[in-house]
C-alpha cells in the first residue's frame, strides 16, 4: 500500500516536472503578436472601412469563421484567412485586428495588426481598377504609426524587443500586381507597352526591397515573406480564358515563375545584409501547385472550380465575386478554391500547417515554428 502511495505520488510528481517544463518550453516559442501586410489572400476587413470595389463584406464570405458566428468580416474566404491560422498554431492569443477598424486601438494592438487590403500590390498603381486598396506603402506608413503606439503602451525598450524576439511580420503580396495590373488589357496596356516582362518585374523586386527595408528599420526582425502562387492555375484565368481543367495560363504563369526566382534572391540578399533579421521564404508557389495536381490526395473533389460563384451564368459567373446572389457549393471543404482567386479554408489550414511545421520544400532557411523560437 504504502510502496503503491509513493509511486504514484512520484509519478504525480514527474508529471508535474513534465507540466512544468513542458509550459516553459511552450512560453518560450509563443507568438506575441502577428503584422501582416499583403492583398485579399489574408486582408482580415479593411477593405470593409474602404469605398472600393474589392469587398468581401457580404454573406456567404465568412460562413464558417467561428469568431464572428458565420458573419462576413471582410476576408475573402468561407474561414479563417492563412495568417489567421499561422497566429493560431503559433499560440497568438488573438486574431490580427484589421488596422483600419474604429476599435482597433489600446491594448488589442498588441496581438499584432493585420495591413492587409484586397486588390493591394507592391506597386502603387496596382487595383487602381478597384478604386481604392491600401498598397503596400501605405501599409508600412501604417505600421509606422503602430510601432508608435506600441512604444506608448509598453515603453521604448520593452517594446523593441517585444517587436523584434516576440512578433512576426507576415508579407503576402505580388500576384495583384500582374493580375490586377501588368496583365490587365484594357488598364495597363501603356505598361506593357514600356516595360517588358523583366522590367517590370525588377521594378516589384527594387520596390520591395525598400519595403522591407523600412519594416527593418521599424525593428521587424522576423519575417515570412510568401511568393506568388500559380497565378495561371486558379479558376478565374481558366475560366475567363475558357481552358480546360488541366490547363494554366502560360504569360500569369511565366511572370510568377520569373518574379519568384528573383524574390528567392532578394530574400537571400536581405537575410546576408541585415544583420539580426531572419527571412523566411514560403514557397506558396510549389505548395499550391501541388495541391492542385493532387487535389484528390488532400480531400478535395476540384481544384479548377470555386465554392462560391459556380453554376449559373455558365464561364462568365467565374468572374462575378462572391455574394449572396451566387450559387454555392454543397461541400465547402471539399473545394481547394472558395471563389475564383482565393482558397477555402479547409486549403488555408493545409497551407498554414506546412508553413509552421513543414520542410525546406516550402519554407526556406527554416519553418515558422523554428522562426518564433530563434
Ligand atoms: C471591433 O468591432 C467589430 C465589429 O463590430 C467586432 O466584431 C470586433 O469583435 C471588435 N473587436 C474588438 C477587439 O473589440
Ligand atoms: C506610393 O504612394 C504613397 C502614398 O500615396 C507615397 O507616399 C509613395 O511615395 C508612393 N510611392 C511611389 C513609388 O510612388
Ligand atoms: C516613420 O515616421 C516618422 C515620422 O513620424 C518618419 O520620420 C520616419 O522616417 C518613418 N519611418 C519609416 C521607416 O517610414
Amino acid at each position: 500500500m504504502a510502496f503503491k502511495y509513493q509511486t504514484t505520488f512520484a509519478l504525480l510528481l514527474l508529471l508535474v516536472n513534465l507540466r512544468f517544463h513542458g509550459n516553459v518550453a511552450a512560453q518560450n516559442a509563443k507568438l506575441a503578436a502577428s503584422f501582416i501586410f499583403g492583398d485579399s489572400l489574408v486582408d482580415a476587413g479593411n477593405n470593409n472601412y474602404l469605398s472600393t470595389l474589392s469587398k468581401a463584406d457580404v454573406p456567404p464570405n465568412g460562413v464558417d469563421f467561428k469568431a464572428s458566428g458565420g458573419n462576413p468580416t471582410g476576408r475573402f474566404t468561407n474561414g479563417r484567412t492563412i495568417a489567421d491560422i499561422v497566429g493560431e498554431e503559433l499560440g497568438q492569443p488573438n486574431y490580427a485586428v484589421p488596422y483600419l477598424a474604429p476599435n482597433t486601438s489600446g491594448k488589442v494592438i498588441l496581438n499584432g495588426v493585420n495591413y492587409a487590403s484586397g486588390g493591394g500590390g507592391i506597386l502603387n498603381a496596382t487595383g487602381s481598377l478597384f478604386v481604392n486598396r491600401l498598397g503596400m506603402d501605405i501599409q508600412i506608413d501604417y505600421f509606422n504609426i503602430t510601432r508608435k503606439q506600441i512604444g506608448k503602451l509598453l515603453g521604448e525598450s520593452e517594446a523593441k524587443e517585444y517587436i523584434m524576439k516576440k512578433s512576426l511580420f507576415s508579407i503576402i503580396v505580388g500576384s495583384n500586381d500582374f493580375l490586377n495590373n501588368y496583365l490587365l488589357p484594357f488598364v495597363s496596356t501603356g505598361v506593357r507597352v514600356s516595360q517588358n516582362p523583366d522590367t517590370f518585374v525588377e521594378d516589384m523586386i527594387n520596390h520591395f526591397r525598400i519595403q522591407l527595408y523600412r519594416l527593418y528599420q521599424l525593428d521587424a526582425r522576423k519575417f515570412v515573406i510568401s511568393n506568388v502562387g500559380p497565378i495561371g492555375c486558379i479558376p478565374y484565368q481558366r475560366i475567363i480564358n475558357e481552358l480546360k481543367d488541366k490547363d494554366c495560363v502560360d504569360l500569369a504563369d511565366d511572370l510568377a515563375t520569373q518574379y519568384n526566382a528573383r524574390l528567392k534572391d532578394l530574400v537571400a540578399e536581405l537575410n546576408d545584409n541585415l544583420p539580426g533579421a531572419t527571412f523566411v521564404l514560403a514557397n506558396v508557389y510549389d505548395l499550391v501547385s501541388e495541391m492542385i495536381r493532387n487535389y484528390d490526395k488532400y480531400g478535395f473533389t476540384t481544384a479548377s472550380r470555386g465554392c462560391c460563384g459556380i453554376g449559373s451564368g455558365g464561364q462568365v459567373a467565374g468572374i462575378i465575386p462572391c455574394v449572396p446572389t451566387s450559387s454555392l457549393c454543397s461541400d465547402r471543404y471539399k473545394h481547394l478554391f472558395w471563389d475564383q482567386y482565393h482558397p477555402s479554408e479547409a486549403a488555408n489550414i493545409i497551407l498554414a500547417k506546412q508553413l509552421v511545421n513543414g520542410d525546406k520544400r516550402y519554407t526556406t532557411p527554416m519553418n515558422l515554428r523554428q522562426l518564433i523560437d530563434l
